[in-house]
């Protein structure tokens, strides 16, 4: 695996991947790796010639408060990681090479950055947005791969290529991957070895009781009610704060009051000991 810090050695690698008609993949990540960015990389794998990871700690989608600087780097392990998944090349700029001095330009995807996270997290989306506009044009991919994990940003991202006219990848061309999870359920996350283990233990309550409602909606329980049970089962595991707990239409990603006989997405973010955990879960018409 060949790893490249600077854009223009980027340009000549990718051009020579693709000298054979070769099909590349594009995974991009914040490192700090686990089982489901690897999940991403195996699909990647499965369906292109050539996967092109990145490892970018994105500066523009961290808040002022957020964990910008906390975020864990470990450049060294994750990239024995991804040599191991059989990755071609690892993209991992520095911040100057993403961001270079005079750097003015902002992408918004209005409307579905509006609610939930990006709510939560003003500018969150458009530094997100931003960054992924950004890989594309740099790393040209035929196709690229998102987790269902964060469901909000691969609908942003999805809505971004079809507005942009991104050909590569277009639209049909960015891949959602289910949400990879710990053996009690809990999203694999690179934010969870924040969780002391009493936290850690607690969090697990966020999936259980996530299953528990989409089982009450499924038996036909009023949405709002069950959503507020659902947060104040979050609230009396140990959860300090509840950001958000909403059903959604899965496309458009508007909030609904019951799934009208339709499939819905059930999203929640939520606050233990500081960190912020998000999860979503598919839920059936009841
Ligand atoms: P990061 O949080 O590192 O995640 C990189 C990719 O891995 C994202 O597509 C995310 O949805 C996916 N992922 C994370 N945990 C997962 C899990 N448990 N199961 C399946 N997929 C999972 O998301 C970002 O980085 C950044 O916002 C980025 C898109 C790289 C832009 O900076």
């Amino acid at each position: 695996m060949q790893t490249i810090d600077r854009l223009d050695m980027l340009r000549t690698a990718i051009a020579d991947l693709r000298k054979d008609g070769a099909r590349i993949a594009l995974v991009p990540t914040m490192g700090a790796l686990h089982e489901g960015h690897l999940t991403l990389m195996r699909e990647a794998r499965r369906q292109a010639d050539h996967v092109v990871a990145s490892i970018f700690v994105n500066p523009t989608q961290f808040g002022p408060n957020e964990d910008l600087e906390a975020y864990p780097r470990q450049l060294a392990q994750d990239s024995a990681m991804l040599e191991a998944e059989g990755v071609t090349l690892l993209w991992a700029p520095p911040v100057s090479e993403v961001y270079p001095n005079g750097f003015a330009t902002n992408i918004a995807v209005e409307g579905i950055s509006a609610e939930f996270c990006g709510a939560n997290r003003p500018g969150h989306f458009d530094g997100v947005a931003t960054v992924v506009c950004k890989l594309f044009h740099q790393v040209l991919p035929d196709m690229a791969f998102f987790g269902e994990k964060d469901f909000q940003q691969l609908a942003v991202i999805r809505a971004m290529a079809r507005d942009l006219d991104l050909t590569r990848p277009h639209v049909d061309a960015i891949i959602g991957v289910p949400t990879v999870r710990e053996g009690d359920g809990l999203a694999m996350s690179s934010r969870n070895r924040y969780l002391t283990p009493e936290q850690r233990a607690a969090a697990a309550t966020l999936p259980r009781a996530m299953k528990a409602a989409i089982a009450a909606i499924a038996n036909g329980a009023d949405a709002p009610a069950t959503l507020a049970s659902l947060e104040a089962a979050l609230l009396q595991a140990g959860f300090e704060s509840v950001d958000y707990a909403a059903l959604a239409d899965p496309r458009s990603l508007a909030r609904i009051d019951s799934t009208g006989g339709k499939l819905a997405r059930l999203l929640v973010a939520a606050r233990i000991g500081g960190t912020r955990l998000i999860d979503n879960m598919a839920v059936e018409p009841a």
